[in-house]
């Protein structure tokens, strides 16, 4: 008796766990019809088919992957695109000079012939997506390990290649479910895409790395962009000639504003998450690997900072570099407090025990647990120096550069290559030159490059330091790690031609033998360096065999987990394919005693505002205009809402993505996640997790009001 109630508990428990509440989830837009009458009780008034519909037109032709890492919603017949600040921020900044500065000033276009061409940014429509699993399992059956690998490779570019019925269409078939189900997705691609306008980064960044990731918010967080086709309404290459797109569908506005309560959902491309993670993955996380990503960060941080206060010019080259390491760093802080705070890992052990119960009497699943343990266990000594090759050694951009610059100018000595190919790789070294040269800073990258080595030499025992790494500490030791490192760090810029830009560009102009390769310490020190090898090298097969192991127990655990939850609603890790997550506009409480609000205003602008500061500064006539008051047809209240939370789920990559109420009207931009809920990629918290979207009204008025561009507000359809 006793273990029957042990059992239905461990039963319980699980389906807990796995099976979903009203606001989690990803929904994958082609199957919704599953979801839709917890929907219409939730507050949606539209049907599946209004979603989803690959043979008409639905909402879904009016979303796009923004660039391949953003979501985008087309607002207007002529092809205009309202996405996050944020995402357009590389676009913004790398067009703002010291002279003409759109980053910190703003930009509207006034007319077509003033909006900004951005070389190699694109968008993709979803034409369609279909459940290719039963051709993929019946391919790949029987096989195994390697095979099965290269045999999954094949069909999934048969699968791909079939799709694709023009030179614009893109296709690819991604996993799910960690290799349980197999989607194909067919995409339209359109590379002419014109920056139309932005708020200035105080208002589009208001609030700066403090307020980010968090609520209250009052950031305004939007830029505006076209997607131009060629006179027959075709995807086309960048041409003067192109002309606005006339999409299939475009979201209409509505003015009417949020209440706590309101149906809300967001459709958009979220990027990834690992909501099935193991309690042992998330130790590792905390304990190893995030921390030492931030303190790496860190560095980089702070030695970028202190250089670009002290000039324009290099702080708009930096900016967005810097925005996207420093989101990242602020990110896993949040996420490492979290997961500890909500005990997401003593929670996910519970579950493990439950679920270890279950799969004893399966012979397919048996024992799955330990042997995560065991690969953890593994993987757990190396897993601080593993992080250092990405994030401390590789950080450095110009060792990123020296192996392959070095290697590709042995070769041209030897006289590997034909002279056409000769004139492409050459292409390709200046372009990659100039583009290093923009962000070069000697003093921050010095500095960078002897912190993070004296970093390492104070993380990783000297008995497992890789050997290169002994051997520059024993020749330059000078009694303490930080001046060893800077002895090293000097003698390498004095010595090297791969480091100063204009050194590298003399040293690649001037033909250089292989010996002159190979005799720089510069180049020797980067062959050490090389993600690869170092795994390689200093490794042996620890981390192939821990990613081939936990491939396959993730494959088997997801597998289970389907079983044991077959007939209930599930939905699959986020993996940068669309997704639509449904909800309510929901207030929250941060702790006892505090609730927070649904909305902020923008008297809460106000009331952060301090002059002169790089991150809570506000333009002039946004002051003026609250002065007098003057929020238009966009304010209610005697104010204007600013930003909103909602209950849906949603990650890095739907940065950007509608916020569409009940009847399919765009109230808002999804642009962040909440502090509280930081856990979230790892583990949903019904309670806390929240997303943060701006209001559709603060964007109106501020591309209106404040930036004059009526032309843009003639485009839209908006409702009263
Ligand atoms: N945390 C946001 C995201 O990843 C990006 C916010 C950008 N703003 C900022 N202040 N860095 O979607």
């Amino acid at each position: 008796m006793k273990k029957i109630v042990y059992l239905l508990l461990c039963a319980m428990l699980l389906s807990f766990a796995t099976t979903v509440r009203a606001d989690e989830g990803m929904w994958i837009p082609m199957l919704i019809g599953k979801n839709q009458e917890q929907m219409k009780k939730q507050g949606f008034k539209l049907t599946a088919k209004d979603l989803y519909n690959a043979n008409g037109s639905s909402l879904k032709d009016a979303i796009v992957h923004f660039g391949g890492f953003c979501t985008g919603e087309i607002v207007s017949d002529k092809g205009l695109i309202f996405t996050n600040h944020h995402c357009g921020y590389d676009a913004i900044a790398s067009n703002s000079t010291a002279q003409d500065n759109i980053l910190d000033n703003g930009f509207y276009a006034k007319n077509y012939g003033e909006e900004k061409p951005i070389a190699g940014l694109f968008v993709r429509f979803l034409q369609r997506m279909e459940d290719v699993t039963t051709k993929v399992n019946e391919a790949t059956k029987g096989l195994t390990g390697a095979e099965k690998e290269a045999k999954m490779t094949e069909v999934f570019n048969a699968i791909s290649k079939a799709a694709i019925t023009g030179p614009m269409i893109e296709a690819n078939v991604k996993d799910f479910y960690k290799s349980n189900q197999f989607i194909l997705f067919v995409y339209e691609r359109f590379d002419d895409i014109r920056l139309v306008g932005t708020p200035p980064q105080n208002i589009g960044k208001f609030g700066g790395d403090t307020d980010n990731w968090q609520w209250p918010r009052q950031t305004g967080d939007f830029s505006v962009f076209r997607v131009y086709s060629s006179t027959g309404n075709q995807p086309a290459a960048y041409n003067v000639q192109n002309v606005p797109y006339k999409p299939k569908k475009f979201l209409p506005i509505s003015l009417k504003g949020v209440q706590n309560g309101d149906f809300a959902m967001v459709y958009g491309f979220p990027g990834r998450t690992d909501r099935y993670l193991t309690s042992y993955g998330v130790d590792l996380a905390t304990e190893k690997v995030s921390p030492t990503i931030v303190k790496l960060r860190d560095i980089r941080l702070k030695a970028w900072r202190s250089e670009m206060d002290k000039d324009v010019s290099f702080r708009l080259k930096m900016s967005s570099k810097y925005a996207q390491i420093a989101n990242y760093w602020k990110y896993f802080i949040g996420q490492t407090e979290q997961l500890k705070g909500l005990k997401v890992a003593d929670n996910k052990r519970t579950e493990e025990k439950a679920f270890t119960q279950w799969a004893s009497q399966k012979t397919e699943f048996a024992g799955l647990m330990d042997q995560y343990e065991q690969i953890y266990a593994d993987i757990d000594p190396i897993s601080v120096q593993r992080t250092y090759i990405n994030e401390g050694f590789n950080a450095s951009q110009w060792a990123v550069n020296a192996s392959g610059i070095g290697r590709a100018l042995i070769n041209f000595s030897k006289g590997k290559y034909d002279a056409a190919a000769t004139k492409q790789i050459q292409e390709n070294l200046t372009k990659a030159i100039t583009a290093y040269q923009e962000t070069y800073n000697e003093t921050a990258d010095k500095k960078i490059f002897a912190r993070i080595l004296s970093s390492f030499y104070a993380d990783v025992p000297v008995k497992s330091q890789p050997k290169f790494f002994a051997e520059i500490a024993e020749k330059y030791w000078t009694g303490n790690p930080e001046s060893t490192f800077e002895k090293f760090a000097n003698y390498l810029w004095e010595r090297s031609n791969f480091i100063n830009p204009e050194k590298l560009k003399a040293f690649v102009a001037s033909n250089p033998s292989a010996d002159a390769v190979t005799d720089d310490p510069g180049y020797q020190y980067a062959l050490n360096i090389i993600p690869a090898d170092y795994i390689k090298t200093n490794f042996g097969s620890t981390v192939a065999d821990f990613e081939k192991k936990k491939a396959e127990l993730d494959h088997l655990y997801l597998k289970a987990i389907l079983e044991k939850n077959a007939g209930k609603m599930m939905y699959p890790d986020a993996n940068s394919t669309m997704r639509l997550s449904y909800g309510n506009v929901q207030d929250y409480s941060p702790k006892d005693g505090i609730v927070y609000k649904t909305t902020t205003t923008i008297d809460g602008v106000m009331q952060k505002y301090i002059p002169g500061d790089t991150e809570f500064d506000l333009p002039a006539n946004l002051i003026e205009n609250y002065n007098k008051r003057n929020f238009g047809q966009y304010g209610n209240d005697g104010t204007l809402t600013v930003g909103f939370v909602t209950n849906n789920d949603i990650t890095g990559g739907n940065s950007g993505s509608p916020v569409i109420n009940g009847n399919g009207e765009l109230i808002g931009l999804a642009f962040d996640g909440n502090w509280e809920a930081m856990s979230g990629d790892i583990a949903f918290d019904k309670k806390f997790k929240r997303s943060i979207n701006v209001d559709i009204r603060y964007v109106l008025w501020c591309i209106d009001v404040l930036g004059g561009a009526k032309n843009i507000i003639n485009e839209l359809q908006i409702k009263k």
